[in-house]
């Protein structure tokens, strides 16, 4: 099963992402994931990449075009995958193509996870993530068991330096711009299924599962 999952910062991308490679057993590759690792460890990317995504802004394609091929060609990657905040512009969508291509591999689904614009500022300011293992709350939505603790390892919860209310709104503003063209593409092939995300976490989960059962029945 080869998955996009796409959204507007703070959809649920991330919630649904834990939820779908829990049930397919299909690695997650978030490209946001993989830069914040990479700044964690003091990488060059990291370094590279920080500086654009402290601003709210996207890190350059040819950037995130590499890490992206890097890691589809490894091994877990070949029986399926869920990628996660790529591609986000016409020429990673395009580059993905061309890798999928060479492959021999193809899409099966573009999830668009939609939720109004006027909600995800509140989802975004109220995210807290667990810095040990990624696990994502949220303080009235999603909240963890015992309050700033992470349910799975205990590690205090914090929030993501781009969930600060100056960058949320330089981020929603970029990726508002990008998105539509690139529904339009996915739209165009055929792979485009728009995914109601505005609802609880766990009716929007039935919602993907129920597509994507029908294709592995
Ligand atoms: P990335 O990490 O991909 O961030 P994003 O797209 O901005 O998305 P988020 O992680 O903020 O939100 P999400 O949709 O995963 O929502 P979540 O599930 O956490 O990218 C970060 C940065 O890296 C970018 O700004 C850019 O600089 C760079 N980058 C990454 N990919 C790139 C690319 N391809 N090209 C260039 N640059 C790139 O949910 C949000 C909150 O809402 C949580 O608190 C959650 O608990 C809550 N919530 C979730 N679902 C629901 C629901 N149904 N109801 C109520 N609350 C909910």
């Amino acid at each position: 099963m080869n998955l996009i999952l796409m959204g507007l910062p703070g959809a649920g991308k991330g919630t649904q992402a834990e939820k779908i490679v829990d049930k397919y057993q299909i690695p997650h590759i978030s490209t946001g994931d993989m830069f914040r690792l990479a700044i964690k460890e003091g990488t060059e990317l990291g370094k590279q990449a920080k500086s654009y995504m402290d601003q709210g802004e996207l890190v350059p394609d040819e950037v995130t075009i590499g890490i992206v091929r890097e890691r589809l060609s490894k091994g877990d990657a070949q029986e399926g995958f869920l990628l996660d905040g790529f591609p986000r512009t016409i020429a990673q969508a395009k580059a993905l193509e061309e890798l999928l291509g060479d492959m021999d591999k193809s899409l099966d689904y573009v999830l668009h996870v939609d939720v109004p614009q006027e909600q995800l500022i509140e989802r975004l300011t109220g995210r807290r993530v667990c810095p040990t293992c990624g696990a994502t709350y949220h303080v009235k939505y999603n909240p963890p068991k015992q309050e700033g603790i992470c349910d799975k390892d205990g590690s205090a919860l914090i929030q993501r330096d781009d969930d600060k209310p100056a960058t949320v709104k330089k981020r929603l503003e970029v990726n508002i711009e990008q998105t539509q063209p690139m529904l339009d593409f996915y739209q165009d092939k055929g792979y485009l299924a728009k995914i109601d995300g505005d609802q609880d976490i766990d009716q929007v989960f039935e919602d993907i599962d129920k597509k994507l059962r029908g294709l592995s029945e």
